[in-house]
């Protein structure tokens, strides 16, 4: 899979939409609060976040970095300062720096989170690491499918965020959930806003425990998981 600049579209609320998955990268809606409800609340954060001293998220499907910049500015609301966030994210096609600033520019107060995501862009292929504020990011930029087993390390949260699953089929593979699965803590979860049965299954084969709780705005359930 080539990892070219996205072709991105912009729907009236100023959501960015990718033409060739023909799908948005966030609710038009409130992409935060989306981030919020299915990806903080969904893996029980920032609760999990006060009593450990590291802690390590990793995502399928970067985008324009709206989940990494929401979980940092969430987990320096809650977490002792002592402690550290390390986040990981797969992404085959990143988009440019314009269309990231522009996206995120609908939530001012994480510009300066965002000047420093984007103070060195575009990511090298493969494996690179910077700081973020507080965090630690590393960016895995290629197919998951590909990076995911060369990943050595171990998530206690999953962002499960491909586009929808019947128009990006591969991000949500049994094969690739099997793998997400041998990457996850002893104590680790999942979240995702999708509820699609082939993806649930997919999940459930590859050995997490599954549960369907509600989604986030007109999105009746979604779905969340442990080992
Ligand atoms: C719904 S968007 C993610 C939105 C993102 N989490 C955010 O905060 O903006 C899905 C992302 O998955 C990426 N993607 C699609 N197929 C992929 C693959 N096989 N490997 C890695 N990333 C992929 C897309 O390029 C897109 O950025």
């Amino acid at each position: 899979m080539p990892t070219n600049t996205p072709n991105i579209e912009w729907t009236d609320a100023g959501t960015p939409r990718a033409a060739a998955f023909d799908d948005v990268y966030y609710s038009d809606a409130d992409g935060r609060a989306e981030a919020e409800h299915v990806f903080l609340a969904g893996n029980s954060l920032p609760d999990r976040w006060r009593e450990t001293p590291s802690f390590t998220i990793a995502e399928l499907g970067f985008g324009t970095g709206l989940n990494f910049l929401t979980a940092l500015s969430a987990w320096r609301d809650a977490a002792p300062t002592t402690t550290r966030l390390h986040f990981v994210s797969f992404e085959a096609h990143p988009m440019t720096a314009a269309d990231i600033r522009q996206a995120l520019s609908r939530w001012p107060d994480l510009g300066i989170d965002a000047d420093a995501l984007l103070s060195s862009w575009p990511p090298a292929r493969g494996f690179s690491t910077r700081d973020v504020g507080a965090a630690r990011l590393t960016l895995g930029v290629g197919d998951a499918n590909d990076l995911l087993p060369r990943w050595q390390d171990r998530a206690d949260a999953w962002f499960l965020d491909g586009f929808n699953p019947a128009k990006n089929p591969d991000l949500w593979r049994a094969e690739l959930m099997a793998e997400l699965h041998a990457r996850t803590a002893p104590t680790g979860t999942f979240a995702t806003y999708t509820a699609a049965g082939w993806v649930r299954r997919n999940l459930i084969a590859a050995g997490f425990t599954v549960a369907k709780i509600n989604g986030y705005g007109t999105k009746r359930e979604m779905l969340v998981g442990h080992v």
